[in-house]
Protein backbone atom coordinates (compact mmCIF):
# COMPACT_ATOMS: atom_id res chain seq x y z
CA UNK A 1 0.00 0.00 0.00
CA UNK A 2 2.91 2.53 1.14
CA UNK A 3 4.74 1.35 -1.92
CA UNK A 4 1.45 2.18 -4.27
CA UNK A 5 1.05 5.88 -2.50
CA UNK A 6 4.26 6.94 -3.12
CA UNK A 7 4.13 5.49 -6.95
CA UNK A 8 1.01 7.66 -7.30
CA UNK A 9 3.26 10.66 -5.81
CA UNK A 10 6.11 10.66 -7.34
CA UNK A 11 5.40 9.04 -10.84
CA UNK A 12 8.02 8.76 -13.35
CA UNK A 13 6.85 11.16 -15.84
CA UNK A 14 9.22 12.84 -18.18
CA UNK A 15 8.45 15.95 -19.56
CA UNK A 16 8.35 15.36 -22.89
CA UNK A 17 6.63 12.30 -24.96
CA UNK A 18 7.29 10.33 -28.01
CA UNK A 19 4.31 9.95 -29.82
CA UNK A 20 3.71 7.02 -32.10
CA UNK A 21 0.48 7.47 -34.19
CA UNK A 22 0.41 7.59 -37.88
CA UNK A 23 3.70 5.66 -38.55
CA UNK A 24 2.79 2.29 -39.91
CA UNK A 25 5.85 0.36 -40.49
CA UNK A 26 7.93 2.77 -39.77
CA UNK A 27 6.86 2.43 -35.79
CA UNK A 28 9.59 0.05 -34.42
CA UNK A 29 12.28 2.21 -36.03
CA UNK A 30 11.44 5.34 -35.41
CA UNK A 31 10.48 4.11 -31.35
CA UNK A 32 14.04 3.08 -30.85
CA UNK A 33 15.13 5.87 -32.56
CA UNK A 34 12.91 8.28 -30.33
CA UNK A 35 14.77 6.40 -27.38
CA UNK A 36 18.13 6.51 -28.79
CA UNK A 37 17.77 10.58 -29.26
CA UNK A 38 16.87 10.23 -25.54
CA UNK A 39 13.15 10.26 -25.04
CA UNK A 40 11.64 8.45 -22.15
CA UNK A 41 8.09 8.57 -22.35
CA UNK A 42 6.16 6.96 -25.24
CA UNK A 43 2.83 7.41 -26.05
CA UNK A 44 0.69 4.87 -28.19
CA UNK A 45 -3.08 3.41 -28.15
CA UNK A 46 -4.61 -0.30 -28.75
CA UNK A 47 -6.30 1.49 -31.79
CA UNK A 48 -4.78 -0.21 -34.64
CA UNK A 49 -6.28 2.55 -37.25
CA UNK A 50 -4.42 5.44 -36.41
CA UNK A 51 -0.87 2.77 -34.03
CA UNK A 52 0.60 -0.06 -34.58
CA UNK A 53 0.99 -0.94 -30.83
CA UNK A 54 2.57 -4.14 -31.82
CA UNK A 55 5.50 -2.33 -33.69
CA UNK A 56 5.97 0.26 -30.97
CA UNK A 57 6.52 -2.99 -28.41
CA UNK A 58 9.08 -3.96 -31.21
CA UNK A 59 10.90 -1.22 -31.26
CA UNK A 60 11.08 -0.80 -27.44
CA UNK A 61 12.63 -4.54 -27.55
CA UNK A 62 14.85 -3.58 -29.81
CA UNK A 63 16.19 -0.22 -27.50
CA UNK A 64 16.51 -2.86 -24.73
CA UNK A 65 18.75 -5.34 -26.43
CA UNK A 66 20.57 -2.26 -27.98
CA UNK A 67 21.03 -1.05 -23.70
CA UNK A 68 19.82 2.17 -24.73
CA UNK A 69 17.11 1.83 -21.96
CA UNK A 70 15.31 -0.49 -19.85
CA UNK A 71 11.77 -0.83 -18.65
CA UNK A 72 12.32 0.60 -15.28
CA UNK A 73 13.90 4.00 -17.23
CA UNK A 74 10.54 4.71 -19.57
CA UNK A 75 7.21 5.46 -18.93
CA UNK A 76 4.64 3.88 -21.53
CA UNK A 77 1.32 5.39 -22.02
CA UNK A 78 -1.38 3.70 -24.21
CA UNK A 79 -5.18 4.08 -24.47
CA UNK A 80 -8.77 2.20 -24.37
CA UNK A 81 -10.51 3.23 -27.04
CA UNK A 82 -14.43 2.87 -27.89
CA UNK A 83 -15.70 0.80 -30.81
CA UNK A 84 -16.55 3.52 -32.53
CA UNK A 85 -13.05 5.16 -32.81
CA UNK A 86 -11.67 1.74 -33.96
CA UNK A 87 -11.67 0.20 -37.85
CA UNK A 88 -12.18 -3.72 -37.81
CA UNK A 89 -9.36 -4.39 -36.20
CA UNK A 90 -10.15 -4.59 -32.69
CA UNK A 91 -8.07 -5.12 -29.70
CA UNK A 92 -11.27 -6.69 -27.80
CA UNK A 93 -14.60 -8.66 -28.83
CA UNK A 94 -16.90 -6.28 -30.29
CA UNK A 95 -19.82 -8.08 -28.66
CA UNK A 96 -18.50 -8.09 -24.79
CA UNK A 97 -19.93 -5.32 -22.19
CA UNK A 98 -17.29 -2.47 -21.79
CA UNK A 99 -15.72 -3.73 -18.34
CA UNK A 100 -14.62 -6.51 -20.52
CA UNK A 101 -13.50 -4.74 -23.09
CA UNK A 102 -10.93 -2.69 -21.35
CA UNK A 103 -9.51 -5.61 -19.48
CA UNK A 104 -9.24 -7.04 -22.94
CA UNK A 105 -7.58 -4.31 -24.50
CA UNK A 106 -5.60 -3.66 -21.50
CA UNK A 107 -4.31 -7.48 -21.77
CA UNK A 108 -3.76 -6.72 -25.26
CA UNK A 109 -1.67 -4.10 -24.93
CA UNK A 110 0.59 -5.18 -22.30
CA UNK A 111 1.26 -8.56 -24.96
CA UNK A 112 2.31 -5.53 -27.61
CA UNK A 113 4.01 -3.67 -25.19
CA UNK A 114 5.85 -6.95 -23.88
CA UNK A 115 5.48 -5.39 -20.18
CA UNK A 116 3.75 -6.37 -17.29
CA UNK A 117 2.30 -2.77 -16.92
CA UNK A 118 2.10 0.51 -18.60
CA UNK A 119 2.69 3.99 -16.71
CA UNK A 120 -0.55 5.30 -18.02
CA UNK A 121 -3.91 4.14 -19.40
CA UNK A 122 -6.10 6.82 -21.28
CA UNK A 123 -9.37 6.54 -21.86
CA UNK A 124 -9.42 7.69 -25.63
CA UNK A 125 -12.51 10.11 -25.49
CA UNK A 126 -15.79 9.94 -23.93
CA UNK A 127 -18.33 8.25 -25.49
CA UNK A 128 -20.11 11.10 -26.63
CA UNK A 129 -18.93 14.71 -27.31
CA UNK A 130 -20.97 15.90 -24.56
CA UNK A 131 -21.20 14.90 -20.92
CA UNK A 132 -19.84 11.97 -18.63
CA UNK A 133 -22.02 9.33 -20.02
CA UNK A 134 -23.00 5.91 -18.31
CA UNK A 135 -21.08 4.39 -20.79
CA UNK A 136 -18.08 6.71 -19.78
CA UNK A 137 -18.32 5.61 -15.60
CA UNK A 138 -18.77 1.91 -16.68
CA UNK A 139 -15.60 2.07 -18.58
CA UNK A 140 -13.39 4.20 -16.00
CA UNK A 141 -14.42 1.98 -13.26
CA UNK A 142 -13.10 -1.00 -14.87
CA UNK A 143 -9.68 1.11 -15.97
CA UNK A 144 -9.93 1.95 -11.83
CA UNK A 145 -9.70 -1.75 -11.47
CA UNK A 146 -6.41 -2.33 -13.92
CA UNK A 147 -4.75 0.29 -12.08
CA UNK A 148 -5.66 -1.32 -8.42
CA UNK A 149 -4.56 -4.79 -10.22
CA UNK A 150 -1.20 -2.96 -11.09
CA UNK A 151 -1.42 -3.26 -14.72
CA UNK A 152 -1.24 0.67 -15.22
CA UNK A 153 0.71 3.45 -12.32
CA UNK A 154 -2.07 6.30 -12.96
CA UNK A 155 -4.78 6.80 -15.12
CA UNK A 156 -6.36 9.82 -17.79
CA UNK A 157 -8.70 10.77 -20.33
CA UNK A 158 -8.29 12.22 -24.01
CA UNK A 159 -10.24 14.95 -25.76
CA UNK A 160 -12.14 16.00 -23.36
CA UNK A 161 -14.26 19.27 -22.64
CA UNK A 162 -14.48 21.45 -19.62
CA UNK A 163 -17.91 20.47 -19.24
CA UNK A 164 -17.10 16.71 -19.68
CA UNK A 165 -14.16 16.93 -16.98
CA UNK A 166 -16.61 18.83 -14.66
CA UNK A 167 -19.51 15.95 -14.89
CA UNK A 168 -16.83 13.31 -14.61
CA UNK A 169 -15.32 15.22 -11.34
CA UNK A 170 -18.63 15.33 -9.80
CA UNK A 171 -19.51 12.02 -10.51
CA UNK A 172 -16.75 10.00 -10.14
CA UNK A 173 -14.42 9.63 -6.72
CA UNK A 174 -11.14 10.11 -8.23
CA UNK A 175 -9.88 12.97 -10.87
CA UNK A 176 -7.47 11.26 -13.41
CA UNK A 177 -3.48 11.93 -13.42
CA UNK A 178 -4.01 13.46 -17.00
CA UNK A 179 -5.47 15.05 -19.40
CA UNK A 180 -4.57 14.60 -22.71
CA UNK A 181 -5.96 17.27 -25.51
CA UNK A 182 -4.86 18.81 -28.83
CA UNK A 183 -3.98 22.17 -27.62
CA UNK A 184 -4.91 24.99 -29.86
CA UNK A 185 -3.82 28.54 -29.74
CA UNK A 186 -6.33 30.26 -30.26
CA UNK A 187 -8.93 29.11 -27.75
CA UNK A 188 -5.58 30.22 -25.38
CA UNK A 189 -3.70 26.93 -25.71
CA UNK A 190 -7.22 25.50 -23.83
CA UNK A 191 -6.92 27.89 -21.03
CA UNK A 192 -9.85 26.61 -19.49
CA UNK A 193 -9.38 22.81 -19.51
CA UNK A 194 -5.30 24.13 -18.19
CA UNK A 195 -6.78 25.94 -15.71
CA UNK A 196 -8.91 23.20 -14.39
CA UNK A 197 -6.09 20.63 -14.15
CA UNK A 198 -4.04 23.22 -12.25
CA UNK A 199 -6.45 23.87 -9.92
CA UNK A 200 -6.58 19.54 -9.39
CA UNK A 201 -3.05 18.56 -9.92
CA UNK A 202 -3.35 16.93 -12.79
CA UNK A 203 -0.69 16.92 -15.37
CA UNK A 204 -2.01 18.39 -18.81
CA UNK A 205 -0.73 16.31 -21.80
CA UNK A 206 -0.70 18.95 -25.23
CA UNK A 207 -0.71 17.27 -28.68
CA UNK A 208 -1.12 19.14 -32.13
CA UNK A 209 1.14 22.00 -30.43
CA UNK A 210 2.42 22.85 -34.23
CA UNK A 211 0.08 21.44 -36.57
CA UNK A 212 -3.13 22.83 -34.65
CA UNK A 213 -0.45 26.37 -34.79
CA UNK A 214 0.70 26.92 -37.85
CA UNK A 215 0.11 31.10 -37.57
CA UNK A 216 2.04 31.05 -34.16
CA UNK A 217 4.88 29.55 -36.05
CA UNK A 218 5.38 32.35 -38.29
CA UNK A 219 4.60 35.20 -36.03
CA UNK A 220 6.98 37.72 -35.01
CA UNK A 221 6.55 37.36 -31.68
CA UNK A 222 8.18 33.64 -31.63
CA UNK A 223 10.29 34.19 -35.12
CA UNK A 224 12.00 36.78 -33.18
CA UNK A 225 12.49 34.91 -30.33
CA UNK A 226 13.30 32.23 -31.76
CA UNK A 227 16.14 34.21 -33.57
CA UNK A 228 17.49 35.48 -30.31
CA UNK A 229 18.01 31.90 -29.03
CA UNK A 230 19.19 30.84 -31.82
CA UNK A 231 16.97 28.27 -32.11
CA UNK A 232 13.62 27.31 -34.29
CA UNK A 233 10.04 28.90 -34.19
CA UNK A 234 9.04 25.02 -33.05
CA UNK A 235 11.37 24.80 -29.91
CA UNK A 236 9.79 27.92 -28.89
CA UNK A 237 6.67 26.26 -28.92
CA UNK A 238 7.56 23.55 -26.99
CA UNK A 239 9.70 25.83 -24.37
CA UNK A 240 6.53 28.23 -23.87
CA UNK A 241 4.27 24.79 -23.76
CA UNK A 242 6.84 23.34 -20.73
CA UNK A 243 6.56 27.33 -19.52
CA UNK A 244 3.38 26.52 -18.81
CA UNK A 245 3.22 23.49 -16.93
CA UNK A 246 2.00 21.13 -19.88
CA UNK A 247 3.82 17.83 -20.67
CA UNK A 248 4.03 18.20 -24.61
CA UNK A 249 3.95 15.52 -27.41
CA UNK A 250 5.64 15.04 -30.70
CA UNK A 251 5.40 12.81 -33.09
CA UNK A 252 8.27 13.51 -35.15
CA UNK A 253 9.74 11.31 -37.22
CA UNK A 254 12.83 13.31 -38.30
CA UNK A 255 16.08 12.84 -35.95
CA UNK A 256 17.18 15.99 -36.11
CA UNK A 257 13.79 17.20 -34.66
CA UNK A 258 13.90 14.75 -31.97
CA UNK A 259 17.03 16.11 -30.88
CA UNK A 260 15.89 19.72 -31.30
CA UNK A 261 12.54 19.03 -29.36
CA UNK A 262 14.02 17.46 -26.49
CA UNK A 263 16.72 20.66 -26.31
CA UNK A 264 13.65 23.05 -26.04
CA UNK A 265 13.43 23.15 -22.59
CA UNK A 266 17.19 24.70 -22.31
CA UNK A 267 15.73 28.00 -24.66
CA UNK A 268 15.35 30.70 -21.93
CA UNK A 269 11.91 32.70 -22.09
CA UNK A 270 10.75 35.32 -19.76
CA UNK A 271 7.52 35.60 -17.78
CA UNK A 272 6.16 38.63 -20.13
CA UNK A 273 6.90 36.32 -23.35
CA UNK A 274 5.41 33.10 -21.78
CA UNK A 275 2.21 35.42 -21.21
CA UNK A 276 2.56 37.22 -24.65
CA UNK A 277 2.30 34.08 -26.12
CA UNK A 278 -0.23 32.44 -24.06
CA UNK A 279 -2.91 35.19 -25.20
CA UNK A 280 -1.56 35.37 -28.95
CA UNK A 281 -4.56 34.00 -30.83
CA UNK A 282 -7.12 34.04 -27.98
N1 LIG B 1 -5.34 11.52 -27.80
C1 LIG B 1 -5.53 11.71 -29.08
O1 LIG B 1 -6.64 11.61 -29.60
C2 LIG B 1 -4.36 12.07 -29.95
C3 LIG B 1 -4.58 12.63 -31.22
C4 LIG B 1 -3.48 13.00 -31.99
C5 LIG B 1 -2.20 12.77 -31.52
N2 LIG B 1 -2.01 12.19 -30.30
C6 LIG B 1 -0.65 11.88 -29.82
O2 LIG B 1 0.17 13.01 -29.98
C7 LIG B 1 1.31 12.66 -30.79
C8 LIG B 1 1.77 13.88 -31.55
O3 LIG B 1 0.80 14.19 -32.51
P1 LIG B 1 0.62 15.67 -33.07
O4 LIG B 1 -0.81 15.81 -33.46
O5 LIG B 1 1.21 16.63 -32.10
O6 LIG B 1 1.41 15.70 -34.42
P2 LIG B 1 2.80 15.09 -34.83
O7 LIG B 1 2.57 13.76 -35.43
O8 LIG B 1 3.73 15.20 -33.69
O9 LIG B 1 3.22 16.05 -35.98
C9 LIG B 1 4.11 17.06 -35.69
C10 LIG B 1 4.48 17.73 -36.97
O10 LIG B 1 5.39 18.73 -36.63
C11 LIG B 1 6.66 18.47 -37.24
N3 LIG B 1 7.70 18.73 -36.24
C12 LIG B 1 7.94 18.13 -35.05
N4 LIG B 1 8.99 18.67 -34.44
C13 LIG B 1 9.44 19.63 -35.26
C14 LIG B 1 10.49 20.54 -35.20
N5 LIG B 1 11.32 20.58 -34.15
N6 LIG B 1 10.65 21.39 -36.23
C15 LIG B 1 9.82 21.38 -37.29
N7 LIG B 1 8.80 20.52 -37.40
C16 LIG B 1 8.62 19.65 -36.41
C17 LIG B 1 6.62 17.05 -37.71
O11 LIG B 1 7.35 16.90 -38.89
P3 LIG B 1 8.67 15.96 -38.94
O12 LIG B 1 8.18 14.56 -38.77
O13 LIG B 1 9.24 16.23 -40.27
O14 LIG B 1 9.52 16.41 -37.81
C18 LIG B 1 5.14 16.80 -37.95
O15 LIG B 1 4.77 17.17 -39.25
C19 LIG B 1 0.81 11.49 -31.65
O16 LIG B 1 1.85 10.71 -32.16
C20 LIG B 1 -0.02 10.75 -30.63
O17 LIG B 1 0.82 9.98 -29.79
C21 LIG B 1 -3.06 11.85 -29.51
Amino acid sequence: MMAGMAATRRPPVPDFLYGTAWKEERTAGLTELALRAGFRGVDTANQRRHYFEAAVGEGLAAAYRAGVATRADLFLQTKFTYVDGQDHRLPYDRGADLATQVAQSMASSLDHLRTDHVDSYVLHGPATGHGWSDDDREVWAAMVRERDAGRTRLLGVSNVALEQLEEMAAAEREVPAFVQNRCFARHGWDRAVRAFCRERGIVYQGFSLLTANRAVLSHPLVTGIAAREGATPAQVVFRFALAVGMLPLTGTSDATHMTQDLASGLLTLSSDEVRAIESLAG
